[in-house]
């Protein structure tokens, strides 16, 4: 007979993929800028029992019996959203970032109509427009960017192409742009030509949480984000919009887009969002800033080149342009040297998405691990001397053998096997 209470089954190829991967996770640098560690907390609920259940619909209105437990779970985690951005109207279902965006462009459009969002190369993402998602293949789209000579937002080439358009939904929001966002400006040009505005605050949801960074919620009429970034909670999307659009939002989520919500990663979004209203998350943020703002520093002063001159978030652009460089090779040479991020575009590139001219870097995980800016000098002479050194592996080794004696000053999950 199968019996699931009895001891754990050991599976040893499995467990062994699993001890790999925390081992990796603890002994480098997590320098991507869309990763974070959750808490414990969040871990261990991601791992609890809702993740048996079914529960397609919303509270009170299910497709399935036995619900009633999952419905407190999402009210609670619908109240807890709503309370920290200030939103009417919280869905939580979102399985991720892309299919949040999708249900939010369901609710405000039909196929076929036209989405303007920022160019991937410049700072979008994939699922504003890109044709090579299914944004872009539903959707008609047209993009705007950043200043050639700024590299900060061209908001006149927003406001004139949304007049020029007429666009049903203008997305706002980034992937890889380190500087703040002219929410104000975007609602203008929503105003100014009948658009939805969107915004896609998945990058910086944690800064918006704390008050370091404007809010969306209003000016924009949707706001979608991923719940895994600087929010620190578990992979997972989440939409908060005005009252009006909160029925056609969840009837984009569901039917539209997805089946039966995963109520444990529901559940660990209440705990990460609860962590979130502690004011300690506030302290938490204000650190990767000035985390970022070091590493921004160290990277100028050693004769990098940043988009935009710098930052005023949780990342940084390297254009390795200057440098005899290119993204895929900073990222091999980075991750030789125990440091892990990931090539990107820079505006205007000429290099494929494959290749890249740059590097983006963020400081959000590195920040969970306690790190503070004394510790960013080192890191960012780790990084710095593995630029420099990208050909030279025996180098890169050493590096490398730093960084895991660096990294035990900051236990991740002391105890936890995986
Ligand atoms: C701005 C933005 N939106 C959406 C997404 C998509 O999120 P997911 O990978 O959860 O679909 C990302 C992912 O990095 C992102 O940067």
């Amino acid at each position: 007979m199968v019996s699931l209470n009895t001891e754990i089954r050991s599976d040893l190829p499995l467990e062994a993929i699993l001890k790999r991967e925390m081992e990796r996770q603890r002994n480098k640098l997590e320098m991507i800028a869309s990763e974070n560690f959750v808490s414990e907390n969040v871990l261990r609920i991601t791992s609890s029992v809702f993740t048996n259940k079914y529960a397609e619909g919303y509270p009170e209105a299910r497709y399935y019996g036995g619900c009633e437990y999952a419905d407190e779970l999402e009210h609670l985690t619908q109240t807890r959203a709503r309370k920290l951005f200030g939103a009417e109207h919280a869905n939580v279902q979102a399985h991720c970032g892309s299919s949040a965006n999708m249900a939010a462009y369901f609710a405000a459009a039909k196929p076929g109509d036209t989405i303007l969002g920022m160019d991937l190369s410049h700072g979008g993402h994939l699922s504003h427009g890109s044709p090579a998602s299914f944004s872009g293949k539903i959707f008609k789209t047209r993009f705007y960017g950043v200043k050639p000579d700024t590299e900060l937002i061209d908001y006149d080439e927003v406001i004139r192409l949304a007049e020029e358009v007429k666009p049903r939904i203008i997305v706002a929001g980034t992937s890889s742009y380190p500087r703040i966002i002219d929410f104000g400006k975007f609602r203008q040009a929503a105003d100014r030509s009948g658009a939805m505005l969107i915004v896609d605050m998945a990058h910086f949801a944690g800064m918006v949480a704390a008050g370091l960074y404007p809010s969306p919620v209003p000016p924009a009429d949707i706001v979608t984000s991923t719940t895994h970034k600087t929010l620190r909670g578990p992979r997972g999307g989440m939409i908060l919009c005005r009252r009006v659009y909160g029925k056609a939002v969840d009837d984009a989520i569901f039917p539209g887009v997805q089946g039966g919500p995963l109520l444990h990663v529901i559940a660990a979004k209440a705990a990460a969002l609860g962590e979130a209203l502690e004011p300690d998350f506030i302290d938490y943020q204000r650190q990767i800033l000035k985390n970022t703002l070091r590493l921004a520093q160290h990277l100028t002063d050693s004769g990098h080149k940043l988009v935009s001159g710098g930052t005023d978030t949780h990342l940084v652009l390297v254009d390795l342009r200057n440098k005899n460089i290119n993204g895929l090779q900073a990222e091999i040479a980075l991750d030789k040297a125990g440091i892990t991020a990931n090539k990107n575009t820079v505006p205007f590139d000429r290099e494929r998405f494959s290749i890249t001219s740059g590097l983006r870097l963020g400081t959000a995980a590195l920040t969970t691990r306690g790190m503070v800016e004394s510790d960013i000098d080192e890191v960012a002479d780790f990084v710095v001397g593995a630029l420099r050194n990208a050909d030279d592996d025996g180098h890169l080794k050493k590096i490398r053998d730093m960084v895991a004696n660096f990294t035990k000053k900051f236990p991740l999950y002391p105890g936890l096997e995986f």
